[in-house]
This record gives structure tokens, sequence and C-alpha cells, in this order.
């Protein structure tokens, strides 16, 4: 059971990824040719990689909405068989999403190095991904644990993205496709150093094992 402060975390987390995520389903009307409220750049990066593009927007939502749940201690220990099933939900998510992003990262709306930036997220989120999977079929479940840590800080970049819009839209990139040469490194990568610093912080606190005599 999640006390405190986690608690309050971890819900304002659900929060945001199910907004952001329900947000996106507007990309569930693209195949029929309404793009509702869809950036102009990113448009063309659907006409120009339609099933590579989509692949991602329609899948990756799915990933950022189950996410959450997953960490709910609550949720793993009273419903384990709700855990595994939406764990392989969230994994296939990621592996059809990020090779959709994979793919379109050349077409990036921001140009070659948003799309370099975008390309380097998706392969370690895959990476990341896939790892803890394949941790948790050995039942190594600290690595499964820290390793889906940093896979969701990456799904997490979804919605870290959308909320520095604003920030860079203050300091001049007045377009979506301008601010993504910055917005596709800064909307993951603190949220990676967040997860290592959390990471060392639960080692120090680990009690040390001494060995009686
Ligand atoms: C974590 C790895 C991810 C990578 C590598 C990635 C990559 C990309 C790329 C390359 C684009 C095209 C952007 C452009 O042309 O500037 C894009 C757009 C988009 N992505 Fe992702 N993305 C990721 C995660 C997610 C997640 C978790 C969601 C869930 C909501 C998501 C939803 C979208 C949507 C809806 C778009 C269309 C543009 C928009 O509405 O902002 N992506 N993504």
């Amino acid at each position: 059971m999640e006390r405190g402060l986690s608690r309050f975390a971890l819900w304002t987390m659900a929060f945001l990824a199910v907004a952001i995520g329900l947000h996106a389903l507007r990309f569930y009307f693209v195949p029929a040719g309404t793009f509702l409220q869809v950036d102009d750049g990113i448009r063309g990066v659907i006409e120009r990689v339609p099933v590579q593009a989509l692949a991602h927007m329609l899948i990756a939502p799915i990933a950022l909405i189950v996410g959450p749940f997953q960490f709910f201690s609550s949720i793993r220990t009273k419903r384990p068989t709700l855990h595994r099933t939406l764990g392989k939900i969230y994994v296939a998510a990621c592996t059809i999403a990020g090779l959709g992003a994979l793919a379109a990262a050349p077409f990036a709306s921001g140009g070659p190095i948003a799309g370099l930036g975008f390309a380097t997220l998706a392969v370690l989120w895959i990476a990341t991904t896939l790892g803890a999977w394949r941790a948790a079929v050995q039942r190594k479940f600290d690595l499964h644990r820290l390793l889906m840590r940093f896979s969701y800080a990456m799904t997490f970049g979804a919605v870290t993205l959308r909320l520095q819009i604003p920030f860079f839209m203050m300091m001049g990139y007045h377009t979506y496709p301008q601010a993504s040469v910055w917005l596709a490194y800064t909307s993951w990568i603190p949220n990676v150093i967040v997860v290592a610093l959390y990471a060392m912080w639960e080692a120090l606190r680990r009690p040390t094992l001494v060995a009686a005599e």
C-alpha cells in the first residue's frame, strides 16, 4: 500500500498519463481523414509515413494509460494476474509504438536533430521494456522493477513533452516543429535522470548485510 507523498505522486502521474493518453486518441479519427487539432508538422509526418506514424500514434497512448497502474503495489499484490496481463499489453504497446517511432523519426517535423533525439529515445524505450520483460520471466524482480521504471520514465516523456511546450513557446519557439529540436531531448532525459537518482538513493538506504560470525 502506497503512503503519503509516493501515493500522491503515483496518482498525479496516473492522472496526467490518462489525460494526455485520452487526448491522443483523437488520432483514431485520422485514418478516416479527420485531423482534429493535429499540428501541420505532425500531419506532414503522417502523410509521408502513414503506417509507421499511425502505428506509433495509435498504440503509444495505450502504454501511457496502462503504465501507471503497474506501479501501484496494491494492484501488484492483490491482483497479480491483472498485473501480468497489463504488463503484457504494456510491453506489446511499447514495442509496436517504439518500432513505429523509430521508423517515423527520420521524418520528424523538427528535422534531423529532433529525429536523432526521438530515434535514440525509441531504441532505449524498446531495449529497457524488453529487458524488463525478460527479467520478469527470469524472476529477476529487482532488475525487472528498475528497467520498468526506466521504461516508464521514457513513456512519460509524452506527458513532460506536452507540459514543456508552453515554456518553449514563451521562449520564442512559435511552432511545435521549432520547439521539437529541444523537446526531443528535454522531454525524456530529465525523467531518466530522476529514476537513476532515485535508484541510487534506494541503494544507499538499503541496510548493509553484515554476516554474523
Ligand atoms: C517513448 C518513446 C517515444 C518516441 C521515440 C516517440 C516518437 C515520436 C515521434 C518521432 C513523433 C513525430 C513527432 C515529430 O514529427 O516531431 C511522435 C509524435 C507523437 N507521439 Fe510519440 N514518441 C514516444 C512516446 C509516445 C507516447 C508514450 C505517446 C502517448 C501519448 C506518444 C504519442 C504521440 C502522438 C500522439 C504524436 C503526434 C504528435 C502529438 O500529438 O504531439 N508518443 N512521437
